[in-house]
């Protein structure tokens, strides 16, 4: 399990001054990824055209590279720009699964300067029920804090 807030101050010392969001991406995600054993993928995907979601930095076995916001969870997270936890996946009518393994999932929106939807990260599980209210907490607020004012 993390501990939020050792997590959420290695991200700040790591990415003190950077206001790349590849670059910031990419060092959320791998710390995020090692920072917690129910964590199988971690990343990130990226609104590259209006309600098209393509995919960014992330670990774990590979992606869909892109989602429109009609689909998916990621899609939803995007479209609503509301946190989605997703306890079975099964559950989630839409569901796109990059893996066979994955039980659980939960996407936040990420957010930038002037309300700019920037993308959402998305993190699954392999275990059901994995995330809950306070995930989505502690991560919203480590993405608000790292991207908030891009
Ligand atoms: N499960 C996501 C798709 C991304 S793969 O899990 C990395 C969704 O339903 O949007």
């Amino acid at each position: 399990m993390s501990d939020y807030q050792e997590l959420a101050a290695r991200i700040r010392a790591l990415s003190a001054g950077e206001t790349d969001e590849v670059a910031l991406m990419a060092t959320m995600a791998c710390e995020l990824h090692h920072s917690d054993e129910r964590f199988d993928w971690t990343g990130f995907y990226r609104v590259v055209a209006p309600d098209l979601l393509k995919i960014g930095p992330y670990q774990g076995g590979h992606g869909c590279l892109v989602i429109p916001f009609a689909r998916g969870v990621c899609g939803a997270a995007a479209r609503t720009r509301q946190v989605q936890i997703v306890a079975d996946v099964e559950d989630f009518p839409g569901h796109i699964a990059c893996s066979s393994s994955t039980r659980s999932e939960i996407v936040l929106p990420v957010v930038g300067r002037d309300d700019r939807l920037i993308g959402v990260l998305d993190i699954d599980s392999d275990r059901p029920g994995a995330f809950d209210q306070n995930d989505a907490d502690a991560l919203s607020a480590m993405l608000t804090e790292v991207f908030g004012q891009l």
